[in-house]
């Protein structure tokens, strides 16, 4: 039933490097790093299992195959010819997206409508644009390419944040921002501006041993091959540790501790974390030994204006280096003159990010002296 295929895990530019890591960490086979994620092979058993383990990607495709087409004509009746029957079950909802590149095909929404007729006459489809599974065809240098979006969803909705504050980080990019600083699961963890709690929830779940997909629906399960017996198996292969209070989140804003807790308990994460309702001035540095602050401040357009901000920065740095000698210090942030307005200690900053529509950075320390 299931023969190797090419499975594609999406993330964003400048951090496929920690995918990677991630996936190759997760056991899987020959994860190659490639522009805009991380490529792998494996059959049904693998995609179910990387949408319910990866914690970076933000969805997972899988490569159904390819036809060479040099006008529209021939992708009608390639189209036709393509074995649907393989992966779709007939009369299906789903919807199609199409890129052209470099192609004698340069018309996506002529090429959409060959695919979409060939889905409907060949499969019985219904087109919906709502629809849970989305065919994916990308026609470059005249060979059109068909995947499918095994994820449905994108993957940072976990289905465990429902209450978020002003600018959430994507759960995604905060597991990948982990890996990047170095976080290791059995030393606390501080985030003194948690917003909703992401960081603090995504290092709870990993000391947790949680699979971040374990209760969300995905779109492999309207899918051929679709096994449920086995997805309920996998689901189960999770190994739950005893709880150890030791990630801590705090925000001056009490609608933010709210909603922290609140995630933690759906999550089932409340006997590992804590948040408390207090100003970066007067946050405490946990008992027991020294871990890792990672901190998402507010910055440029977002949240705040400029002088507030630097003065903003400049405290946080001051409560760093008076109360969390030992720790290291982690922080996503827009502008390298916030970055430096904290006085802090900094690494050559890693690579640029998209997020929210603006770029960010991840700047952090070594233990601080
Ligand atoms: C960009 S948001 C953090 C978002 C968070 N990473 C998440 O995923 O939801 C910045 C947070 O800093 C908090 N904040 C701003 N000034 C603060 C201060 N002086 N002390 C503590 N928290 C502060 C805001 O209330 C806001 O929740």
């Amino acid at each position: 039933m299931t023969a190797e295929m090419e499975i594609f895990a999406v993330t964003m530019p400048g951090l496929e490097p920690q995918l990677l890591a991630e996936v190759t960490a997760a056991g899987f086979r020959g994860a190659v790093a490639v522009p805009g994620g991380v490529t792998f092979a494996g059959g049904w058993p693998e995609v179910w299992r990387a949408n319910l383990v990866l914690r970076g990607a933000g969805r997972v495709l899988v490569r159904l195959g390819a036809i060479r087409v040099m006008h529209l004509a021939q992708l009608d009746k390639r189209a036709r010819r393509f074995p649907w029957g393989d992966f779709l079950y007939p009369g299906g909802t789903l919807k199609v997206e199409v890129t052209t590149r470099a192609s004698r095909i340069y018309h996506a929404g002529a090429a959409q409508q060959r695919i979409e007729r060939a889905l409907i006459e060949e499969t019985g489809a219904t087109l919906a644009p709502d629809a849970p599974l989305t065919l994916k065809a990308r026609i470059e240098d005249d060979l059109c390419t068909f995947s499918i979006d095994t994820s449905g969803a994108p993957l940072h909705q976990r289905g465990f944040k429902t209450e978020v504050g002003k600018a959430p980080l994507r759960e995604t990019l905060a597991a990948l921002l982990l890996r990047a600083a170095g976080f290791d699961p059995a030393l606390p963890l501080v985030d003194p501006m948690c917003g909703s709690g992401t960081f603090v929830l995504e290092a709870a779940e990993i000391a947790a041993g949680l699979h971040p997909g374990r209760a969300r629906a995905f779109a492999f399960e309207g899918l051929k091959g679709f096994d449920a017996a086995a997805w309920d198996r996998l689901r189960a292969t999770a190994t739950p540790t005893a709880p150890h209070m030791r990630f801590f989140g705090s925000d001056r804003d009490s609608g933010a501790i709210r909603a922290s807790a609140a995630n933690a308990e759906r999550a089932g994460l409340g006997g590992w974390c804590r948040f408390t309702l207090a100003p970066i001035s007067a946050l405490p540095r946990p008992e027991g030994p020294a871990g890792l602050v990672m901190v998402n401040p507010p910055y440029g357009g977002r949240i705040g204006n400029p002088k507030a901000l630097f003065a903003l920065y400049g405290a946080f740095g001051q409560v760093m280096r008076e109360r969390f000698t030992g720790w290291r210090v982690a922080m996503v942030t827009s502008e390298a003159g916030l970055a430096r307005a904290t006085g802090l200690p900094w690494q050559p900053p890693g690579p640029i990010l998209p997020n929210g529509g603006l770029k960010v950075r991840l700047y952090q320390t070594a233990p601080l002296g």
